[in-house]
């Protein structure tokens, strides 16, 4: 595996794979990998021939009083990780190299940004899409993979692709969680024994409405007050959210028979976490 730091090496190696006929596929990541991360580096490598991963801790997709600094950075294991996977380059740019000093111009995707994660975290799709969209245009992959576990992520970015007719497919896979039911996240190294436990409120809650809906349930709220209700019991946690959406435009839903996302998040501590469930299409 290559391991490259600047946009120049990394455009001139993208560009030989595809010009010897290999598809090319990438995963952009904040590094600090789990399997969540790895099964997206899985399913790349097996429809894709030249795998690209990036780790890169994104400022601009990061609030002022949030984790930046202390974001987990286990660089060496990252890499050896990759280098399992059969990863083919990787690229782990400084901040300089992305953001060269004056840089000034951001990719927005508007309306979209503002809901979910963006009512609480101002800014921060569009420093999510900026960076993506500035790793596109260095990697220019066939295919992009990204997690279901960032749903709105993946919804907004999807987006931008349209918009912006980028020609990247975007693929998205589905959420891998810890045996006993936890998204995996690489904040999850935050949460000391105790908030671990309480931080299975979120998945537990997506249960509830889960089998509320399975018992037949159609109403929105009623649905949301079944998460709400599981939230209440433990007041160490400060649910943020739980909203019944379209996926594809974020906007709530009233009416559930064509599916939709439901999507929670919460703050443990200092730590915040999301997860999120797909209610099936019932029509
Ligand atoms: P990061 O949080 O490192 O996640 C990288 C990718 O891994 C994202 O597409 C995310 O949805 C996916 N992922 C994380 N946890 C997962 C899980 N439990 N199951 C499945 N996939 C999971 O998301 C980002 O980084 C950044 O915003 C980025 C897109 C790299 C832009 O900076």
């Amino acid at each position: 595996m290559k391991v490259l730091t600047t946009i120049s090496e990394v455009r001139s190696a993208c560009a030989a794979a595809r010009a010897s006929g290999k598809r090319v596929g990438f995963v952009p990541t904040m590094g600090a990998l789990h399997e969540g991360h790895l099964s997206l580096v899985r399913t790349a490598r097996s429809e894709s021939d030249f795998i690209v991963a990036s780790i890169f801790v994104n400022p601009t997709q990061f609030g002022p009083n949030e984790d930046l600094a202390k974001y987990p950075r286990p660089f060496e294991r990252d890499r050896e990780l990759l280098e399992i996977e059969k990863v083919d380059l990787l690229f782990a740019p400084t901040v300089e190299e992305m953001y060269p000093p004056g840089a000034t111009t951001f990719v927005h995707v508007e309306g979209m940004s503002e809901k979910l994660c963006g009512k609480s975290r101002p800014g921060h799709f569009r420093g999510v899409t900026t960076i993506v969209s500035k790793l596109f245009n260095i990697v220019d992959p066939d295919r992009a993979y990204f997690g279901q576990k960032d749903a709105a992520q993946a919804g907004i970015i999807k987006k931008m692709v349209r918009d912006l007719a980028y020609r990247t497919q975007v693929v998205v896979c589905p959420i891998v969680r810890e045996p006993d039911g936890l998204a995996m996240s690489s904040r999850n190294v935050y949460l000391n024994a105790e908030e671990w436990k309480q931080a299975l409120a979120l998945s537990r809650a997506l249960q509830g409405v889960r089998s509320a809906f399975d018992n037949g349930e159609r109403g929105p709220s009623i649905l949301r007050s079944a998460a709400e209700t599981v939230f209440a019991g433990i007041p160490q946690v400060k649910l943020e959210y739980v909203e019944i959406v379209n996926p594809d435009t974020l906007d709530p839903v009233c009416d559930l028979s064509e599916g939709a996302l439901v999507a929670v998040a919460a703050k443990i501590g200092g730590t915040r976490l999301i997860d999120n469930i797909v209610l099936p299409a019932t029509k």
